[in-house]
């Protein structure tokens, strides 16, 4: 059933969200997930991965993998966002536009930040990937948009060696509309179960409620999967 409150997210929201610098779902410090599950999706840190950034914002971390010798590549709504993940972290870049997309791109053209629509993105535009970071990006949009973009993401994966850390937050959903939403298990099975492995490799108390229902309830977890090949 669809929650009356549930806000919808599309490009006007989250562009005013940053226009008001509304942003607090951004992190300034590298997040302790991904820092902490890196071998997960580096595969042990073999060797320099490509690693995709779905609905990137201006994530601290893919400035962080770029200096541990990564490829980084995001895709971004808004402009604002990639102009200043660049210019904050004093990353020399060039912008250029391809087809449906102005694209961002590192001095080293290490970092590549597609500035446009995720469902327009595709495989014209790089090569499939292995290794997925999703912050914010599947718990940003409401029930009927995950399933368009769980379809839609896994047509830019290789097909083989998928190491796909999700990050979700699991909650009562009716003390909080989202976005962040409440994305568990048994959706995250869904979504995804047909075709990858699932495991939960973290669990926390998330220590930053998004309002006081939720601070009441003491029920707001960050999970964290790791889906990989079958
Ligand atoms: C909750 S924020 C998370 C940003 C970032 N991943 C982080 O953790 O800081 C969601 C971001 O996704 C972007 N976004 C939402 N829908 C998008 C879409 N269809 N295509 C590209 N970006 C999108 C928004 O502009 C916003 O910056």
């Amino acid at each position: 059933m669809t929650n009356p409150e549930t806000t919808y997210t599309d490009a006007d929201y989250w562009s005013q969200r940053w226009e008001k610098n509304e942003i607090s779902f951004h992190k300034s410090t590298i997040h302790p997930f991904l820092e902490k599950h890196l071998d997960k999706l580096t595969n042990n840190n073999e060797s320099q991965k490509q690693i995709f950034f779905p609905f990137c914002g201006k994530e601290l971390d893919m400035a962080w993998l770029a200096s541990l010798g990564h490829e980084i590549v995001g895709v971004e709504f808004v402009e604002a966002a990639c102009e200043q993940f660049f210019n904050e972290n004093n990353i020399k870049y060039t912008v250029s536009i391809l087809k449906n997309f102005k694209l961002f791109t590192s001095q080293n053209g290490k970092i590549r930040i597609y500035n446009g629509d995720f469902f327009n993105f595709n495989l014209e535009y790089e090569k499939a990937f292995e290794c997925v970071w999703d912050r914010g990006a599947l718990v940003a949009l409401p029930a009927d948009l995950r399933v368009k973009y769980a379809e839609h993401i896994q047509t830019l994966f290789s097909g083989q060696n998928l190491r796909y850390l999700l990050d979700t937050y699991d909650y009562d959903q009716e003390l909080y509309p989202g976005p962040p939403h409440s994305v568990r298990m048994d959706e995250v099975k869904k979504l995804y179960g047909l075709k990858y492995k699932i495991e939960v490799i973290e669990s926390q108390i998330h220590n930053r409620p998004f309002n006081e229902r939720l601070k009441e309830s003491n029920n707001l977890y960050e999970k964290l999967y790791l889906l990989s090949n079958i």
